[in-house]
């Protein structure tokens, strides 16, 4: 503690000259660059440096394996991109830096809303500093096409598969997705929001509880999961996020159910988010809002000019000017509360809106998909269950429930061993 409050004293008395930090991510998209460029342009004002570690791959994967190898050489960067469960892993073994202290000393604690303090809280310790909310259970589709064809955007998963079937009929993708286990994850956690509803996903993914997780409600969640499996691209292998953002721009395809990440990308190939792409709740989870925060760890270090360097950057992700700008760009929205929400886009100031509905009615979920739910290692179990549910079209709903059952269970017990 001792230590901690020196490395703030430390910080804020240091004659101020240029910082420089090295900060995995893994925002490569076109959007996503964009975003951080955001960032690396506000840092540079000050007077700073940017060491860029960008991992490409949408999810993280990669950009984790990556941290991995660097933090286990002894050598990790000064800040990275790490969020929900994984964050707390991380915080457990002991790599990351407390930033209570400075939370305390500069008053950010009251600028946070709930929900963002408790992600990333551990053991009432501050572990990371938040850069946005994403909202998951978003439907993307594209106007023209909808109405060149006379359809009306599905509101639930029946109508979704009525639609679905007409566009097929019109020799047009239903459904833009990639073949990646966490896309096919995102998806089905939509599925399992909009059949299932609210308690049904608490119980699965937040409880764990056997009985939900293998009774009839997930079966039905399951086989309408499967039935989605006849509308995705014909090049679906390999098939990254962006790419199938960038077939439903140009009308390639009618859909696509995935994060506001997409609305980053949107804006940088000048398609005007809620106007050419219309942003709606995915279907059959209207009042609900699944959220994936973003935030920005730092890692322990003992040099006070990297400790400063941290300090900095901490203190720009958290003021409201770096919060609105990134955000616009990004397709998040800020995570501080009452952000000024004039400058953002239709489908921003409608996530912020549900946000604070769903803040109100209980109806904030964590992602699963995007690691806010449940440990990494049973995120990972559950995700090679689904995705070879999803992608073997004789699969049976009934066997499968039962193994996304086991794999969770023993991917906790593993945890509980440990
Ligand atoms: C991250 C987003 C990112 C998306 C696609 C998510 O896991 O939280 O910030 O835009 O992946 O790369």
């Amino acid at each position: 503690m001792k230590w901690l409050s020196f490395s703030v004293i430390a910080l804020l008395s240091l004659p101020v000259c240029a910082s420089q930090v090295e900060v995995l991510h893994w925002w490569t998209s076109g959007g996503e660059a964009r975003a951080v460029e955001v960032l690396k342009s506000e840092w540079a004002e000050q007077g700073n440096q940017w060491n860029d570690f960008a991992v490409q791959g949408g999810g993280g994967k990669s950009a984790m394996t990556v941290l991995k190898s660097r933090a286990l050489a002894a050598n990790p960067p000064e800040a990275a991109h790490l969020k929900g469960f994984e964050l707390h892993e991380w915080g457990s073994l002991g790599f990351l830096r407390d930033l209570t202290p400075m939370a305390e000393h500069l008053g950010w604690y009251p600028q946070l809303p709930p929900m963002v303090r408790d992600t990333l809280s551990q053991n009432g310790a501050l572990m990371a500093v938040p850069t946005g909310i994403h909202r998951v259970n978003w439907l993307w589709l594209n106007r023209k096409v909808f109405e060149r064809q006379g359809l009306k955007p599905p509101t639930d998963w029946a109508q979704f598969v009525a639609v679905a079937d007409k566009l097929k009929e019109k020799g047009i993708t239903p459904l833009a997705i990639g073949n990646e286990p966490w896309q096919i994850a995102v998806l089905f956690e939509t599925v399992a929001l909009g059949e299932g509803g609210k308690t049904f996903y608490r119980k699965a993914f937040l409880e764990q509880d056997s009985a939900t997780l293998t009774g009839p409600d997930m079966v039905r969640v399951l086989t309408r999961f499967q039935q989605l499996r006849a509308y995705v691209p014909e090049k679906y292998a390999g098939l990254k996020w962006h790419q199938a953002t960038n077939l439903l721009e140009s009308g390639g395809a009618a859909m696509q159910v995935m994060g506001d990440w997409v609305k980053g990308e949107l804006s940088a190939g000048n398609y005007r988010p809620g106007e050419d792409i219309e942003c709606l709740p995915s279907p059959g989870s209207q009042g609900l809002f699944s959220y994936n925060l973003d935030s920005i760890a730092m890692f322990k270090q003992r040099d006070p000019a990297q400790l400063q360097a941290q300090g900095e950057l901490a203190r720009l992700l958290m003021t409201p000017r770096f919060q609105e700008a990134f955000n616009r760009v990004k397709g998040s929205i800020p995570a501080l509360i009452k952000p000024d929400m004039s400058k953002f886009d239709r489908c921003a100031i409608r996530s912020y809106q549900d946000f604070l509905h769903a803040e109100q009615q209980d109806n904030l979920l964590p992602s699963m998909a995007e690691g806010m739910a449940v440990p990494t290692n049973m995120r990972q179990g559950i995700m090679d269950v689904l995705s070879s549910f999803f992608n073997d079209a004789r699969a049976n709903p009934e066997q499968t429930a039962q193994q996304l059952e086991r794999a969770m269970r023993s991917t906790r017990s593993g945890a509980e061993q440990k």
